[in-house]
């Protein structure tokens, strides 16, 4: 690892220097080898930094005092010239004004391994453009502006020093605009302060007015882009909205507190990274690590309790109606059925079992202070499960539901966790369903992005994995806490079985969107797509062959085979989920067209695993598998939709074949309307 030459600007360093550039303007400044410069032609003052391959440029400067950015790939404008800067509660704010204190530069590289990931092995490189600006009317109050452009993308964030003045703030908006060039086709959802669960809409950004992020575009010259944000730590959340009168800006909305503030703290303050994803094709957007990059590394010395496994567990059947979570005649978190799920688990390799519904409250679900953290219904016994558990050489994933109520949470939280940590548990689910108590607080607001990172701070001390439904939004963090797994954050697979369901077309979206994030807990494989027995009026709206290239595509370190263990037992396509492992060393995206199709490859050591899926439309797709080593002969196990599967008329209709392939093959893959295909590919003789 090299930590780059950090330069300065070779001159004064306040602001009277800059007052003469200001005035006499015309001055220009090549900083070292690594592309920084400051032009005559630009605003006052302009600084520039490239990526390192020269392909993505940010360009700095004051406008009339105000700070701007704008950003450049290859030569073509994305982002127009977008202003920066807050306003506070009771003080002035830091929106112009500025003179430019100071500049500095360096240039990052290494290479770095993650816990889990989908690939063993991170290249972190990048040039940063560091600004310090003062704010001369107001005594001369500073804010710095960082920038780190990397060749797919680039990261920004503000830093707010220690000062006199600004002690304590409440932020009442921060004003991060976002100018694009062209009014680009946007894959979005609704900015939604409590919830990610919708659907995706597709509308050109001109008529789009609230964003939640990952937001993802395609230009017309068909760049992709995507803007999200890293690092979200003790701030709310960032959504965008349009800015009233001024075409294709959208501007950075945070959720806000009760009282209206959006940020509330003491200097100094480091904001999360505001970043924009740029990629020549969709794919190129799913194999990009730069959310990941732009967090803080691993700061959990022992990591050897996080371990990635596969999950079955006791909560389709809820969600179909076959069981209750409360109990009753038919309860599903009973000692009985943990049992049976366990043999099944510990008879096909999975590792984990997830149980819901195995702790008093759920006949209280939304009320205050519903849920006991350790009392059991009286029909599940939880030593003897953890016992029988662990005989079988079987996890059980532990389960709170809060149902919003955050304060009883944390007020049980240490003897909560201190049950799971006595009975050997070391993975957790939590889940958010419901408004949060004290009312008025938000999902995505700061009070919770605090509680949610509490829990994983405190999850890491007890040696507990996390799996979050209804969170705050993936940002990259498992970098830095690798015991937050996998989160939900999604309309996932549950949708299906009470709503109208997810459409075919939505998880070739949420690839190239909501993915981007980080991990998601969508809970696939479900192989009775009808479940007619319990929910006739309810469907998958997939094919069975479908449902397994999902558990590839769509990346969770804590994956889950979500149906009812029955439908699974005895079934042939059942192999293909006990041979796929959840933890890759690469992933490559071999084609894709957001909200039509997508295909990916993931290699565990030298074994590759494909997940190809389309939205309601049949497709045929040439699949080169030039990617497997050159002169290896390998199986593939091929798990395709049947010449007459249909999502609608004809889910289940599979065909398994084996062949054998190299790196020249070809694969002519078939899928149907609503359809996937999912593929095993191993060394021929391995395991033999
Ligand atoms: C919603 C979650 O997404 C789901 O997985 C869970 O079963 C229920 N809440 C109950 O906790
Ligand atoms: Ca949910």
């Amino acid at each position: 690892m090299s930590f780059g030459r950090f330069y300065r600007l070779p001159m004064q360093m306040k602001s009277d220097y800059f007052k003469r550039v200001l005035i006499a303007g015309g001055l220009f400044v090549i900083m070292s080898g690594f592309g920084v410069s400051r032009t005559a032609g630009d605003s006052a003052g302009a600084l520039r930094v490239t990526s390192p391959d020269g392909s993505v440029e940010v360009v700095f400067s004051l406008r009339r005092g105000a700070p701007h950015y704008r950003i450049d790939y290859k030569g073509r404008p994305l982002i127009l010239p977008s202003a920066l800067g807050f306003t506070f509660r009771n003080k002035a704010p830091l929106l112009d004004g500025f003179l430019i204190g100071s500049a500095e530069t360096g240039s990052y590289d290494e290479t770095w391994h993650p816990v889990w990931g989908q690939r063993s092995e991170i290249c972190n490189k990048y040039n940063e453009l560091r600004i310090v600006l003062s704010q001369e009317k107001s005594g001369g109050r500073e804010m710095a502006v960082v920038f780190r452009v990397y060749d797919d993308g680039l990261g920004f964030r503000y830093e707010i020093p220690r000062q006199r003045g600004i002690e304590d703030f409440e932020i009442m908006s921060e004003k991060t605009q976002f100018a694009f060039a062209g009014d680009h086709s946007v894959w979005y959802i609704p900015a939604d302060l409590d919830s990610y669960e919708h659907l995706y809409r597709h509308a050109p950004l001109s008529k789009v007015k609230a964003v939640a992020t990952p937001v993802t575009m395609e230009t017309e010259d068909g760049l992709h882009i995507s803007v999200h944000e890293a690092a979200l730590t003790d701030y709310p959340e960032m959504t965008l909205s349009a800015v009233w009168g001024r075409d294709l800006v959208l501007e950075s909305n945070l959720a806000p507190w009760p009282d209206g503030v959006r940020v509330k703290g003491k200097t100094p303050l480091s904001t999360p990274w505001r970043t924009v994803q740029i990629a020549e094709s969709a794919g190129a957007l799913i194999e990009s690590s730069l959310i990941l990059n732009l967090n803080e590394p691993c700061v959990i010395e022992d990591t050897s309790f996080i371990k990635p496994m596969k999950y079955i567990g006791i909560w389709w059947g809820m969600h179909i109606g076959k069981y209750s979570f409360h109990i009753g005649p038919n309860h599903g978190a009973t000692t009985e059925n943990a049992k049976r799920y366990i043999d099944f688990a510990s008879d096909h390799g999975i590792k984990g079992l997830l149980i819901e519904g195995w702790n008093t409250g759920w006949d209280r679900w939304g009320q205050k202070d519903a849920y006991s953290y350790t009392e059991s219904y009286r029909d599940f016994d939880l030593e003897e499960v953890t016992r029988y558990a662990r005989e079988k050489g079987v996890a059980i994933i532990g389960h709170h539901e809060t149902g919003g109520d955050v304060p009883s949470y944390e007020e049980q939280l240490d003897a909560a966790f201190d049950l799971y940590k006595r009975v050997g548990i070391t993975a957790i689910k939590t889940g958010y369903a419901g408004r949060i108590f004290p009312r008025g607080h938000y999902h995505h607001g700061q009070h919770m992005v605090r509680h949610y990172r509490m829990v994983v701070e405190k999850a890491a001390e007890y040696g507990f994995m996390l799996d979050v439904h209804e969170p705050i939004k993936p940002t990259g963090i498992s970098r830095t806490y690798p015991n937050m797994m996998t989160r939900e954050g999604v309309r996932g697979t549950e949708y299906n079985a009470w709503s109208e369901g997810n459409p075919p077309d939505h998880e070739t979206i949420l690839a190239f969107t909501r993915m981007l994030a980080g991990p998601l807990d969508y809970t696939p494989v479900i192989f009775d797509c009808l479940f007619d027995e319990y929910r006739p009026e309810n469907r998958v709206r997939t094919t069975l062959a479908k449902q397994l290239a999902l558990f590839i595509v769509l990346y969770s370190p804590i994956q889950m085979a979500a149906d009812l263990i029955e439908n699974y037992e005895g079934h042939p396509a059942f192999k293909f989920i006990e041979d796929a492992p959840v933890d890759w060393d690469d992933t490559m995206v071999l084609n894709g067209k957001i909200g039509d199709y997508v295909t990916i490859v993931r290699r565990s050591g030298g074994s590759y695993y494909v997940g190809s899926i389309t939205d309601e439309k049949a497709r045929e797709l040439d699949v080169e598998l030039s990617f497997l080593e050159t002169g290896v002969e390998y199986a593939a196990k091929i798990y395709a939709d049947a010449p007459d599967a249909d999502w609608e008329m004809n889910p289940h209709a599979y065909e398994i074949q084996e062949v054998l392939v190299d790196s020249d093959t070809v694969l002519k893959m078939k899928l149907a309307p609503g359809g996937g295909q999912a593929i095993s590919i191993v060394p021929a003789g391995a395991g033999e």
